[in-house]
């Protein structure tokens, strides 16, 4: 590959010349390593057990840097450096080259682990800290985890470098989320190709978005789906991002014609599941893979890195994955909020579960809101809000809710006391509730603000009844911390009832989801990002949120503060269905004996329907004579 450059950086022990050498080896490209450039000052400096400074540093990076720009006249080279901070790759990179970045990245524990395994290695705790301390992360560059063999690592470097110098990714659909990905897309230097249908009032979406990345050379528009095919090289990757439902098939059904055995469809809208298993089984037939990927994270998400979760076949996700973590967002240690999720429409699913989690997420939001409307203006609400957040509660819709409550328009008047209330919905909530009830799960806080929404849309009912009700005073009564503290509690029982829908489903389905990686694919770029979605990861590595002690412990000693808010809140007549479910089944799980012994009873006094007795070990089904 002539004249290309690549620098493998990390920390000592990391494996830059491990995977630097089968790099270069298998891109038929000479290797360097850049120890082997210091001056003899600093070897002896380094020889006598002395580290370098930053002054010592400059003339080496600087003959390097010389060095990269013959290397790029030439035949390119692979280059192991530690590179460990911005000024040393700024010097680096200054005889204006183009350097391919790869950043090797792992644990200071997985690091430290390998250099004690390394037997000719001499291994310093002190100088690895020292490395990491100094290390300041690129957020550009090809970031590989090493704990990959390096025959894996030098895989997804290859992948990332091949759609980056041929256009093998396509898209189609340029609305909000397909436009920005597009972006996020070009902006990690991927060659991509776009198509969006020519109708009249689409006729200038595709000149108008090429224009808007400024002409970018790595990027093509269409609007003839034959041609958009075919800028594309194979196998290709084509992700579509239009509306679910018809929408969806309608353009399977064209597309399909125009592919070739080997390439693959993704598509990233908010498809039901069982769509996608469907489209999956008929694509297999040409050979075509089809993949389900849910995308989160909205309009901003999905330019600068969203959460995605692809489910589908395991061969062919692999196959991009190096392509979707590159545009992914990164969790806080750095690795990408992106993961095979699992077979058929697991990807689908889980984020129709995701999308549950946001309802009741947004919906107790709305319910705080209410609650403190009565003693609080808009700005109180929204400063109130940012405390909550900063106190360890913080997620992305209590940041974006103080905003809102703090908006006013040009008169001054704050948006949300304009805005009507009724909610829409595209119906991925109500999905998950039915998928739910499919599943035989309790998704009582879902379903709530499922119901919520739909309560909402009945304003001509709302109003004329509300002119007939007594209504009591509606100062309510209860100190912030209180609502706070019921409100996290709150949370943590929406989170426990998603992740448990999701731990059902997998076993029911044989999907074999890891609940605790999809926690953490979910702490970044995704609407439900959250402090509470990091402390959850644990819980779920034994299986679910409440068999985290911890957690636990906080549910029981929170449950007053939990009660007292619904009591109150019931008393003033505030709505607060998300709350009052979340107490329920709280209360119903730590009940050893519910009254659904009666339930039993009824049903086999009026249908005959059989019933078990609580001393039975071996379930018999008994039926007993209600009217001898
Ligand atoms: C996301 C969002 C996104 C969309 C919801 C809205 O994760 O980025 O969930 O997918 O905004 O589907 O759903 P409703 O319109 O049903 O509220």
């Amino acid at each position: 590959m002539k004249g290309e450059l690549f620098i493998i950086m990390g920390v000592s022990g990391s494996g830059k010349t491990t995977v630097g050498r089968l790099l270069a080896s298998e891109m038929n490209m000479p290797f360097f390593d850049a120890d082997d450039f210091h001056p003899k000052s600093n070897l002896d400096k380094m020889k006598s057990g002395l580290a370098l400074d930053d002054n010592d540093r400059r003339p080496w990076l600087e003959l390097l840097s010389e060095e990269l720009h013959n290397w790029s006249n030439s035949e390119g080279a692979v280059l192991a450096c530690s590179a460990l901070k911005e000024s040393y790759r700024g010097i680096l990179q200054s005889k204006d080259v183009k350097i391919n970045w790869i950043v090797l990245r792992g644990s200071y524990d997985l690091v430290r682990q390998r250099m004690t395994e390394r037997k000719d290695h001499f291994f310093s705790a002190e100088l690895l800290q020292s490395q990491f301390d100094a290390m300041e992360w690129p957020d550009y560059g090809i970031h590989v985890p090493i704990e990959h063999q390096p025959a894996e690592m030098v895989s997804r470097i290859k992948t990332i470098f091949r759609f980056r110098h041929e256009c093998r990714l396509g898209l189609i659909g340029l609305g909000v989320m397909g436009s920005q990905l597009s972006r996020n897309m070009l902006n990690k230097d991927f060659k991509l190709s776009v198509y969006n249908r020519y109708t009249e009032q689409e006729k200038d979406v595709i000149d108008e978005f090429i224009k808007s990345c400024n002409n970018d050379q790595s990027l093509n528009g269409f609007t003839d789906l034959g041609e958009f095919v075919q800028s594309i090289s194979k196998p290709r990757t084509i992700i579509l991002m239009v509306s679910a439902g018809k929408a969806v098939d309608l353009v399977l059904n064209e597309l399909s014609g125009l592919l070739d055995a080997g390439d693959l469809i993704v598509d990233g809208g908010n498809s039901f599941f069982k769509d996608t298993i469907r489209r999956q089984k008929n694509l297999e037939e040409s050979q075509i893979g089809f993949v389900g990927m849910g995308i989160s994270g909205g309009s901003e998400g999905a330019l600068k890195g969203p959460s995605m979760m692809p489910g589908g076949n395991k061969g062919h996700i692999i196959e991009i994955l190096p392509v979707l973590e590159m545009i992914a967002a990164r969790d806080s240690q750095g690795n990408p909020c992106c993961s095979y999720i699992g077979p058929d429409g697991s990807g689908h699913f889980v984020k129709m579960v995701h999308n549950g989690i946001e309802y009741a997420e947004m919906q107790l939001i709305a319910e705080m809101y209410s609650c403190l409307a009565s003693k609080y203006s808009n700005e109180e609400i929204s400063s109130l809000f940012s405390k909550w957040s900063g106190s360890g509660n913080s997620s992305f819709l209590l940041d974006i809710s103080s905003d809102i409550l703090r908006k006013t328009n040009r008169h001054g008047q704050y948006w949300i006391d304009l805005i009507s209330d009724v909610a829409g919905s595209k119906g991925t909530g109500n999905w998950t509730v039915q998928l739910a009830a499919e599943l035989g799960c309790t998704v009582s806080m879902i379903g709530s603000a499922v119901e919520f929404r739909m309560l909402s849309a009945m304003k001509e009912t709302r109003i004329m009844l509300s002119t007939q009700v007594e209504k009591p005073g509606d100062d309510f009564e209860i100190e912030d911390s209180v609502l706070l503290t019921a409100y996290r509690t709150a949370r943590i029982i929406n989170h426990h009832q998603g992740f448990e829908m999701l731990r059902i489903a997998s076993e029911t389905y044989n999907w074999n989801l890891n609940l605790s990686e999809l926690a953490r694919i979910w702490t970044n770029g995704c609407i439900i990002r959250s402090e509470l979605m990091r402390n959850c990861i644990d819980g779920l590595k034994k299986g679910a949120i409440l068999n985290d002690i911890d957690i636990l412990q906080t549910v029981n000693d929170s449950e007053p503060a939990l009660r007292t808010a619904v009591i109150e809140a019931i008393q003033k007549r505030i709505s607060i269905p998300g709350l009052s479910s979340a107490y329920n089944y709280w209360i119903a799980l730590t009940t050893e004996s519910l009254p659904t012994n009666l339930v039993q009873a009824q049903r086999d006094y009026f249908g005959g329907h059989g019933l078990y007795l609580s001393d039975d070990r071996d379930d018999n089904l008994v039926h007993i004579n209600w009217k001898q």
